[in-house]
């Protein structure tokens, strides 16, 4: 397995990484088993990924426990990023809230969880415009003197609030939306974002020393050999509320996916793992947050970091996508 490093850890992340989501099990990801769940991640941390991405909020805490089921013992080997900040009702409404007596309730419960006395990395996973951040940040470094948490990472952060939040802290890592379909995407599913993560986010990552970890980089199973043209999805699967994946903006990333399933195909390597090492292959990017839900995707997943990408094929990746995204990689 390839492993990255920055400035501001000490940590070697595998990388290609695990994302734990479609964990959260029942019908968020049209409907996982846990026990297919916790194979997966032993199988990922068998082959030597040690970058594990969770958030209480993926299964309303469901994906978090069995993480911590799956790693057991091996947990002091990995690498835990969980996250704060997305909480919700008993109705399943989903609200942003860094309240400072949120936060101090949220680590109880992610580290019950999961199993562990510690998380390596707590991510406030998306802004919350309510709360002074000056108050959650206060409340993290509170966090950290007590052991419970390591470092502080943001995700979905823009440029001006990391500025404003290393004010009080340090950062030492962001995550963002960022495939080869979606460079400076200015949306993830309906909630608009106020970061572009190549333009903006790349330099001040590489800048700061700080980790960057790109999540849906298989565009949520887009980016692989085996996505069908028809709306696969359950109705509550949370891709069915993707507007880049449903009606007519879809047909212009299917459009885009088959020209580069050919060219996958012609160097005889599968689209998701030309997707995965297209994300390695970059010095800005730390630890890939792969999903997956079975065995085979892992290994296939994994297998991205065995091969490498030559100029040639590069340079033919940038001709594919030029024509959908000139002169400025948006989504
Ligand atoms: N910070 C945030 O706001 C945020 C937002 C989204 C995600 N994330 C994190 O990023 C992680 C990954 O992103 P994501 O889950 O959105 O999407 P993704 O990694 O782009 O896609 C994952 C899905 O692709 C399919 N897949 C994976 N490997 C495959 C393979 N080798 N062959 C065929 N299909 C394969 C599986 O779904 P099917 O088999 O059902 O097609 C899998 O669930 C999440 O688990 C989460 O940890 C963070």
């Amino acid at each position: 397995m390839k492993t990255k490093s920055v400035d501001a850890l000490n940590f070697t992340f595998s990388a290609v990484g695990f994302g734990c989501w479609a964990a959260g099990g029942g019908a968020i990801w049209n409907g996982t088993e846990d026990a297919a769940s916790i194979q997966t991640i032993q199988r990922a941390v068998e082959l030597g990924v040690n970058f594990f991405d969770v958030a209480p909020v993926y299964g309303f805490g469901h994906a978090e426990t069995i993480l911590g089921q799956a790693l057991g013992r091996q947990r002091q080997d990995v690498i835990i990023a969980t996250k704060c900040g997305l909480v919700w009702d008993d109705q399943g409404n989903i609200t942003n809230d860094l309240k400072p007596a949120t936060i101090e309730r949220e680590i109880e419960d992610s580290l019950r969880r999961l199993n562990t006395d510690y998380v390596d990395i707590y991510q406030i996973h998306w802004p919350d415009p309510a709360t002074p951040i000056q108050a959650t940040m206060e409340t993290l470094n509170k966090l950290k003197t007590a052991g419970k948490i390591r470092h502080i990472g943001v995700s979905n952060f823009s440029t001006r609030l990391m500025d404003e939040a290393r004010q009080y802290s340090k950062i030492v890592s962001h995550q963002g939306l960022y495939n080869l379909l979606e460079r400076n995407p200015t949306q993830y599913h309906n909630i608009p974002l106020d970061y572009r993560t190549e333009q903006d986010v790349f330099p001040y990552c590489r800048q700061h020393g700080m980790a960057f970890f790109p999540y849906s980089p298989l565009f949520q199973g887009l980016l692989t050999d085996h996505f069908k043209p028809q709306n696969q999805f359950d109705t509550n699967d949370v891709r069915s509320a993707n507007p880049k994946l449903n009606g007519k903006r879809f047909e212009t990333y299917y459009q885009i996916r088959g020209e580069l399933f050919a060219f996958a195909m012609e160097i005889g390597k599968p689209l998701s793992q030309v997707a995965i090492n297209w994300l390695i292959h970059q010095d800005a990017i730390t630890s890939v947050i792969c999903g997956a839900q079975t065995i085979a995707h892992v290994e296939e997943n994994v297998a991205s970091a065995s091969w490498d990408f030559t100029p040639d094929m590069l340079a033919e990746v940038e001709r594919i996508l030029r024509p959908y995204h000139d002169p400025v990689y948006t989504a």
